[in-house]
């Protein structure tokens, strides 16, 4: 069998469901979630130096310079946990520097899974998006409110996740992707984002199931 937990790449663009689907691959495959989104939010609340150099570019859509994020994600990747349950890694690399930086130091992955869904799907899934403080989920309030009425009522909503500021994201999105793609297209797996959660869930976990055996 295997010595270590599986390794996997999550990517797609601003709200095409990387969060949502990360929570149902770590409850079944056990492996360790990093998202650099939420490591960069805990910074700024942290009021951390990573945080105080971030904080900017985040409040305004853009990509953070490679350099305030490659450190810290390999640091992590590092640490006994992951090498031993194994990794998830939602949101990075986002860049070719960032996937660069990655094989520089020997980190592969076992399957890249990209979740396809178009601009205008994005747009509708941004501004509807709420998140709980309390457990960290991610509901959708058109397409998955919570039924609960005190849930409901502390819910937040994210300050990047307004009309104008998607704009940007998706910009720096579509710039980079390729390249990033590029970069794992042995180990890629494409999966049609636009369909119900437990569906792109059930396409997923086949692809990975497939590559682990
Ligand atoms: P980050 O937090 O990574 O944001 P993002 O990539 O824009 O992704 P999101 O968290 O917005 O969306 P998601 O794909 O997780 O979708 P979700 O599941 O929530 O990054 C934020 C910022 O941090 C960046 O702008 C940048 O500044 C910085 N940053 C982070 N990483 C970086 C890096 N590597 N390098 C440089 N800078 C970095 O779903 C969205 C909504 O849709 C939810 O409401 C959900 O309920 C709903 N939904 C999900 N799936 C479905 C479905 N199948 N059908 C209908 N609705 C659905």
């Amino acid at each position: 069998g295997r010595k270590s937990g599986p390794r996997l790449i999550i990517a797609g663009a601003p709200a095409s469901g990387k969060g949502t689907q990360c929570e149902l691959i770590r409850a079944r495959y056990g492996v360790v979630h990093l998202s650099t989104g939420d490591m960069l939010r805990a910074a700024v609340s942290a009021g951390t130096d990573v945080g105080r150099r971030a904080k900017d570019y985040m409040d305004s859509g853009r990509l953070v310079p490679d350099d305030v994020i490659i450190g810290i994600v390999k640091e992590r990747l590092d640490s006994p946990d992951c090498a031993e349950a194994g990794w998830l890694l939602d949101g990075f690399p986002r860049t070719l520097a960032q996937a660069e930086a990655l094989a520089e130091v020997g980190i592969s992955a076992d399957c890249f899974i990209f979740l396809n869904v178009p601009d205008e799907v994005l747009v509708e899934r941004v501004v509807g998006r709420r998140t709980d403080p309390v457990t960290g989920k991610i509901y959708h309030m058109t397409f998955s409110p919570p039924d609960d009425e005190e849930i409901l009522k502390r819910l937040e909503q994210r300050s990047d996740d307004t009309e104008e500021k998607v704009k940007v994201r998706l910009g720096q999105f579509h710039a980079n992707v390729e390249a990033v793609r590029g970069s794992y297209a042995d180990i890629a797996v494409e999966v049609d984002g636009t369909m119900r959660p437990e569906e792109v869930s059930t396409m997923i976990m086949k692809s990975i199931d497939a590559v682990l055996t």
